[in-house]
């Protein structure tokens, strides 16, 4: 049975994103329609003991890092349990939230050795965080941000730029990495379904670049170097405390270093953030049958770029994101 997470392309996937929810405290825009979601039946979610099993099956299998999305991961009753037991894994794990309520996991987060924390936030102006998430949480976020920082987390924060809604605030974002020690990431906005994505809403990372370029000097911008597997091109303004990175999966994508796979609430595999292929996990392992093969052939019938959406013609004029699920069921 191999090396079963390597596929045709020579991808290796060691990145685990579990989606532990598919409820949300916010109700942001671009990740679900205004009129909500049909939630799987309660009994269709993963338990926690088949969380930590499915887990650690790919972790034997080599997978060195878990990221936990929802939904918002910590609205799950026993997200803190699920940490716990997956902390006992040998993974560097780690959660993208909305920072609504991680002040009241510091302690937990500590306990299970998570680092680094990603939390969204799109507009540093409390209305405009308001229209976005259609809740009013942006002092809470904003402290909770610092306050991760000041308990001495990595954070990154996510802004995805929507035209004529956030893009004035490029140069706003990238300046308040001067004082603060994190990551500000230029997220181009995504079409899933229900979000009403066209490429007229999409801020490019060229105009972020060309913003960028018109607001420092040139000598003080600094381009950093990316990992292969990270999504970010990332910058830094010569004696900023922090960084900024622009993750541009419409213009240009980065497959060819993906290593991530994904699991959601409901125990499916998706095998690319665009695939409306699914693999269920979770009826085989309540049968008692293994699901190794599964994984396996997920993996294989992975497609080189996008789910085969390879140019931004195809991209564009695919209705592919109608076929696949809400944002908020799939965690980014
Ligand atoms: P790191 O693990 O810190 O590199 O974070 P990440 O960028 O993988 O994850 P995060 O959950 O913070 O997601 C940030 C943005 O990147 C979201 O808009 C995600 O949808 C997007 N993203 C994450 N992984 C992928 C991916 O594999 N492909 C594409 N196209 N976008 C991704
Ligand atoms: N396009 C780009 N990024 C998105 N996210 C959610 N929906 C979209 C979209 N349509 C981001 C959120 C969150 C991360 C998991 O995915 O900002 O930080
Ligand atoms: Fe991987 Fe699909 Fe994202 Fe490309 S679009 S990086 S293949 S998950």
């Amino acid at each position: 049975t191999g090396d079963i997470l390597t596929d045709t392309f020579g991808r290796k996937h060691n990145y685990l994103r579990i989606s532990l929810t598919e409820r949300c405290n916010l109700r942001c825009t671009y990740c679900m329609p205004a009129e909500g979601i049909q939630l799987s039946p309660k009994d269709h979610i993963m338990t926690y003991e088949e969380i930590y099993t499915i887990a650690k099956e790919f972790v034997d299998r080599g997978v060195t890092k878990i990221r936990l999305t929802g939904g918002e991961p910590l609205v799950r009753k026993d997200a803190a349990l699920i940490m716990e037991k997956l902390a006992s894994l040998p993974v560097s794990l780690t959660l993208t939230t909305n920072g609504v309520i991680v002040d009241k996991f510091i302690d937990h987060f500590k306990k299970c050795g998570i680092k680094t924390l990603n939390v969204s936030l799109d507009s540093l102006n409390a209305q405009k965080n308001k229209d976005i998430t259609r809740r009013s949480y942006f002092e809470k976020v904003y402290q909770n941000i610092l306050l991760l920082v000041k308990e001495g987390f990595y954070v990154k924060v996510n802004c995805v730029l929507m035209k004529g809604f956030n893009d004035n605030e490029i140069i706003d974002f990238v300046t308040i990495t001067k004082d603060l020690p994190i990551q500000v990431r230029f997220i181009e906005f995504m079409p899933f379904d229900g979000n009403r994505w066209n490429m007229d809403k999409l801020v490019s990372l060229e105009e972020v670049l060309s913003q960028v370029n018109s607001n420092f000097k040139a000598e003080n911008i600094i381009k950093l170097k990316d990992a292969v597997n990270d999504t970010t091109k990332s910058y830094q303004i010569k004696n900023h405390k922090g960084t900024f990175a622009i993750i541009s999966s419409v213009t240009n994508p980065f497959c060819d270093g993906c290593n991530r796979i994904r699991l959601t609430a409901n125990g499916q595999i998706k095998n690319c953030l665009f695939s409306s292929k699914e693999s269920d996990l979770l009826t085989p392992l309540r049968e008692g049958k293994p699901i190794h093969t599964i994984i396996q052939q997920a993996i294989k019938s992975k497609l080189k770029i996008r789910n085969g959406m390879d140019t931004l013609d195809k991209f564009k004029e695919s209705d592919a994101h109608l076929n696949n699920r809400s944002m908020i069921t799939i965690g980014g």
